[in-house]
């Protein structure tokens, strides 16, 4: 079903068209999209104003993991993430290591990068000696968009000119790299790049050097690139392999370690491991940042390309053992905001980040890292000990329960049943009934008893 002018219809409009065209109980389907409107009607404007279109909210959980030891602070780290287990694992892995010495990290760099791709078909010897004017004229140019954020330290660090005529006709690129110090700084760098374009275009157009065949130059796009390798942070942790002792139940601490570091090994071998043990790392990174309002599009991108820089994908993690030493950490390229963007508009991003101390961009790269390791040190740990299913299948059953409204004291008896039996939405729906068709059981409380009358 088509419609004309959807954006101009007012919210209440675009709610009754959507309901009256798709829904199959349009009154309830109101109900639903309605009742998930925050009832502060100013907050709801902030949230409308997020995007377009907007009829409703769509929640997601939004956990706390606690006792993450970084670099001798300790955090309590807020995840959103809809996946059940990880804010579980993640606080287990944190507790695991707040013992052992905790995360530590290292900010490698902070640099991000934009490109202008333009096509040109002049000389590219005669515009790489030309850079160096051109370079000024450039930087010149943008002194009104710069000036702010070289107050507080950062800016524009270098232009460079790349030639890849030899693999696309006429195609020249400026890539340029910033320091946007506490901004992730996509508006800035684009701006930048932008004001690049033209100047870029005025130069070739008067300077005296170029033929007038030379005088045309088109400018192609101008825009950020989510590839920031250089925009690095190390989360590693380490501890002599008898404090792995424990690691898992019955199992001593240097098989674990064997284990352990060889399932990292796999996943630097085979891509299609690299994927899943990458997958289980970015649960803990996403949930962070999306818990602080950042762009988990362009974070993801970012990890997966770095994940392949050496033309096979690989793990993001690295684990040694050597030496009685198990050291275990993550090279992750993450380019993050703590002001600007969302992450002081949305109420709960701006509480994250207050959670957690208010941290720069900087720490904020550290936290991650470490929420990152963790969630992938939690998810390997139970691959070569337990298994993943006993975990994940607890918090299913606990889900399938609330599906089906098991009661308290319902929902302790039926994760009794299961202690040893397979998971499954049949299974538990089959022993919930057969549970409450039978005569010895008595609900426990009032409210599960009114709970039951209304069923
Ligand atoms: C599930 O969301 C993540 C894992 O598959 C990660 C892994 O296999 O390492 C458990």
């Amino acid at each position: 079903m088509g419609v004309a002018g959807f954006s101009k219809f007012s919210k209440e409009e675009k709610l009754q068209w959507i309901v009256a065209q798709f829904a199959n109980d349009p009154e309830h389907a109101l109900q639903v999209l309605q009742g998930f409107w925050h009832q502060d009607a100013d907050v709801q404007r902030i949230f409308d104003g997020f995007s377009e279109n907007t009829i409703s909210n769509f929640f997601l959980p939004f956990g706390i993991a606690p006792n993450f030891l970084i670099d001798g602070a300790t955090y309590a780290i807020p995840m959103v993430i809809e996946e059940s287990s990880v804010v579980a694992a993640a606080s287990s892995a944190a507790k695991f290591w707040q013992s052992r010495g905790g995360f530590q990290t290292e900010i490698i760099d902070t640099i991000k990068l934009g490109q202008l791709h333009f096509s040109w078909s002049g000389s590219s010897e005669k515009l790489y000696r030309l850079l160096p004017e051109l370079k000024m004229e450039l930087l010149a140019d943008v002194q009104h968009l710069t000036a702010n954020m070289e107050k507080r330290g950062g800016g524009i660090l270098d232009i460079e000119l790349l030639d890849f005529t030899d693999r696309e006709p006429d195609y020249f690129q400026l890539k340029v790299s910033f320091e946007t110090c506490d901004s992730m700084g996509a508006n800035f760098i684009n701006s930048v790049l932008e004001a690049f374009g033209q100047r870029l275009q005025r130069f070739v157009a008067e300077h005296p050097e170029m033929k007038a065949d030379e005088r045309n130059l088109t400018i192609i796009m101008a825009i950020l690139s989510n590839y920031t390798p250089d925009c690095l942070v190390r989360a590693m942790v380490s501890c002599p392999v008898e404090q792995l002792n424990n690691a898992c139940e019955g199992m001593d601490g240097a098989t674990f370690a064997e284990k352990f570091s060889k399932a990292v090994r796999i996943a630097h071998i085979d891509p299609y491991r690299a994927t899943t043990h990458n997958k289980g790392i970015f649960n803990g990174i996403d949930a962070v940042v999306l818990a602080t309002g950042n762009d988990f599009r362009a974070v993801e991108a970012c990890g997966h390309t770095y994940a392949a820089h050496d033309g096979s994908y690989r793990s993001l993690s690295h684990c040694v053992v050597e030496n009685g030493v198990f050291r275990f950490w993550l090279d992750l390229p993450i380019a993050l905001g703590t002001v600007g963007g969302l992450t002081k508009l949305h109420p709960l991003a701006k509480l994250s980040l207050e959670i957690m101390g208010q941290p720069s961009a900087r720490q904020l790269m550290s936290i991650i890292a470490s929420a990152g390791l963790a969630q992938n040190f939690a998810a390997v740990r139970s691959l070569v000990t337990t298994g993943i299913q006993k975990g994940h299948m607890k918090m299913h059953l606990m889900n399938i329960l609330n599906h089906l409204e098991a009661t308290e004291s319902e929902s302790r008896v039926i994760v009794h049943q299961f202690v040893n039996e397979a998971v499954s939405f049949s299974a538990v729906r089959d022993h919930l009934t057969r549970l409450r068709q039978s005569q010895a059981y008595v609900p426990h409380d009032a409210t599960e008893t009114a709970n039951l009358k209304n069923r």
